[in-house]
């Protein structure tokens, strides 16, 4: 009999604080920097964001939103035995941020590991734990994107500062007999790396390098619209389905104007398109689970609906998952 996995449980976690457009400008403005609510929202879609207070880490966020899908599964930590942590902005270089969650929910054994692929990180991590379900060696693994892309950005940058948040997204993976996930898709193209990246690093005890955001916004723009719109084809096409079979469209949540496109290209009404960068803003590796726990918990996916999810991020990487929820 063939061995598939499916999503049980679903969870994320948000920092208390919470701040809107306008409460962003106040604290730019304090800092010479100007910018408006009008301006965010009309070229972003972005209306506020939560930043994390000074010493909470990815993997405090991680933890909670993985406390919450176990719940949601009905599953205790103990029956854990893979935990996949997605995240450009760890706690540390090392150890890995996914071992701090390990401990966090006091549970040890399992393997816990990182995987850095930034905005498309959670896809790729999903990718691989139902590559490591199938292949029959791990029964229920944690599956997390976590970020705190606050720590990592220029406040004196207002093209970059203004699109970010942090937060946390993670589903209970679990065997089963039917799918579950239909179909994986992921990317990577190197030559890319400037357009989207932060370019510092630890040498020698020091920081060297600008170790905050850099983007070329409108080369990632005309990017993430043309693959997000490949790799939805290639899932769909792995699946044997069709564009009309998807139920709900849960991109990266950038910026409402590449989901809308992407929503154009694939042929679905906006109102089947999962938006939470609205509220959310960027949060990377975070915001497809961050958006996807959003709409299970309001009640718009339903048991047996098609998920596509996709993500797009620095690398350039870039991939989808084709669902059955
Ligand atoms: N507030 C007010 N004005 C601003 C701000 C701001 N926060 N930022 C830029 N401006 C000004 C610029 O200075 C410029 O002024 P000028 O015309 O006087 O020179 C004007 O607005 C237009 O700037 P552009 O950079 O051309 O604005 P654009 O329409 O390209 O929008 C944006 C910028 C929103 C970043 C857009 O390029 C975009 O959406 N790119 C996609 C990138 C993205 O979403 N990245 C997220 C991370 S990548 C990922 O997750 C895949």
């Amino acid at each position: 009999m063939s061995r598939f996995c499916r999503i049980t449980g679903t969870g994320s976690c948000l920092p208390p604080r919470r701040l809107s457009n306008a409460d962003l400008a106040v604290e730019l403005a304090a800092q010479g920097i100007e910018t408006s609510d009008e301006w965010i929202v009309e070229r972003t879609g972005i209306r506020a964001r939560h930043f994390v207070d000074a010493g909470v880490g990815s993997s405090d966020l991680a933890a909670q939103a993985a406390r919450q899908a176990l719940a949601a599964a009905g599953r205790q930590a103990q029956e854990v035995d893979l935990i996949i942590v997605a995240t450009s902005t760890p706690d540390m270089v090392f150890p890995s941020t996914a071992t701090m969650v390990q401990h966090k929910l006091g549970i040890a054994g399992c393997p816990a590991f990182d995987v850095q692929a930034v905005c498309s990180g959670f896809v790729y991590a999903l990718t691989v734990a139902d590559a490591m379900i199938r292949a029959g060696s791990v029964q229920t693994a944690l599956v997390i994107g976590a970020e705190v892309f606050s720590r990592i950005l220029d406040f004196k940058d207002r093209t970059t500062c203004v699109l970010f948040g942090d937060g946390a997204g993670a589903v209970v993976l679990e065997a089963a007999d039917q799918p579950g996930i239909l179909a994986t898709d992921i990317h990577a193209d190197g030559k890319h790396r400037d357009i989207l990246c932060v370019p510092g690093h630890v040498s020698g005890g020091s920081v060297l390098g600008d170790p905050v955001l850099k983007m070329d916004g409108q080369a990632v723009f005309k990017l993430a619209v043309g693959v997000l719109e490949d790799t939805a084809r290639a899932s769909l096409a792995k699946a044997g389905l069709q564009d009309t079979d998807i139920d709900w469209l849960i991109p990266h949540q950038a910026n409402i104007r590449i989901m809308q496109s992407t929503a154009r290209k694939l042929k679905m009404p906006l109102d089947k398109v999962v938006v939470t960068v609205d509220q959310h803003g960027n949060t990377s590796a975070a915001s497809i689970p961050l958006a996807l726990d959003v709409a299970v918990r309001d009640g718009r996916i339903q048991p047996g609906q098609i998920l596509m999810l996709e993500g797009v991020g620095g690398g350039f990487t870039w991939g989808s998952v084709l669902l059955k929820y």
